[in-house]
């Protein structure tokens, strides 16, 4: 079988994350990035590469640590805000746009090489892959915190899916939250590679809260409402607020939904 186009899927695919304004939802992932530079411990002086970052959120931490921090996402409003944001608490970080799939970077760039629900999107996972491995020094660390098929990431992907299908042949983000698939991706050029389940919690001010923040801003949501019939919506809305309700461990009306991740690093040979 053929490989997909995975040149149009990664166009159509960037247009859905510039939708919304991630941005918002990003604060949900700082955690996951506190947690992930806390295990990889980059330090002063070192090199530092934010995989699909974002407005930032992975940079931002590392940088604090008086890193050289570069953090490269395809969106250029997500890279825009993300600059913003730097400039507002008076870091320094070199951001660009590009494409996890082709970095714009020499091999053997960086020291650490972070990515919180980053690469994993990436629709080419195995030349993504190579292009984590190729841009980090022998003996660097590859940081990753991302999504696996249980849990509520797992039933958030399925509530999407039922509505707006994956482009046909390409895996799902889900395969770096496994051991066999990050064997597979990141095994051959890696001499270690250790993941460990964790849980982070998501704040909103109810479920239905949590709906309304993703359905606003998350572009993944917003672009499968603008895909389907009108009369699917409600349905979509529904699922998605009793996904939030399945993991919602808050007893007082509002919403602290339990999202549990992987958190891998990897040592490269
Ligand atoms: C769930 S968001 C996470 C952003 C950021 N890492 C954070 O934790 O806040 C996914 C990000 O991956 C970016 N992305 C997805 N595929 C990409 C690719 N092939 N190259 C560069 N960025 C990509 C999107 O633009 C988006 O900013």
């Amino acid at each position: 079988m053929s490989d997909p186009d995975y040149v149009s899927v990664t166009e159509r695919q960037k247009e859905t994350w510039a939708t919304g304004d991630f941005n918002e939802i990003a604060r949900q992932n700082v955690v996951m990035a506190e947690a992930l530079c806390e295990a990889v411990d980059p330090h002063a002086g070192q090199r530092v590469l934010d995989v699909a970052c974002g407005s930032g959120t992975a940079a931002l931490v590392a940088e604090r640590r008086y890193c050289e921090v570069t953090g490269l996402d395809y969106v250029p409003e997500l890279i825009e805000r993300a600059e913003t944001r730097a400039r507002a608490n008076g870091q320094s970080i070199d951001f660009c746009v590009g494409d996890a799939q082709d970095m714009p970077f020499p091999d053997d760039s960086f020291d650490v090489i972070l990515s919180v629900y980053g690469v994993q999107f990436a629709p080419d996972q195995a030349r993504a892959a190579r292009e984590l491995i190729r841009v980090c020094k022998p003996g660097g660390t590859i940081g990753l915190a991302g999504p696996i098929p249980e849990g509520w990431s797992g039933d958030w992907f399925a509530a999407h899916a039922r509505c707006v299908p994956p482009p046909p042949g390409v895996r799902s983000p889900l395969r770096w939250g496994t051991d066999e698939g990050l064997t597979e991706l990141l095994g051959t050029g890696t001499r270690s590679m250790e993941s460990e389940r964790r849980t982070a919690l998501q704040y909103y001010r109810s479920t239905a809260h949590a709906v309304d923040v993703f359905s606003t801003y998350f572009g993944p949501t917003v672009r499968a409402l603008e895909t389907i019939e009108p009369s699917d919506q409600e349905n979509l809305l529904d699922d998605l607020e009793a996904v939030m309700r399945r993991y919602n461990r808050a007893t007082d009306g509002t919403a602290i939904v339990e999202n549990d991740y992987l958190q891998t690093i990897a040592i490269k040979a």
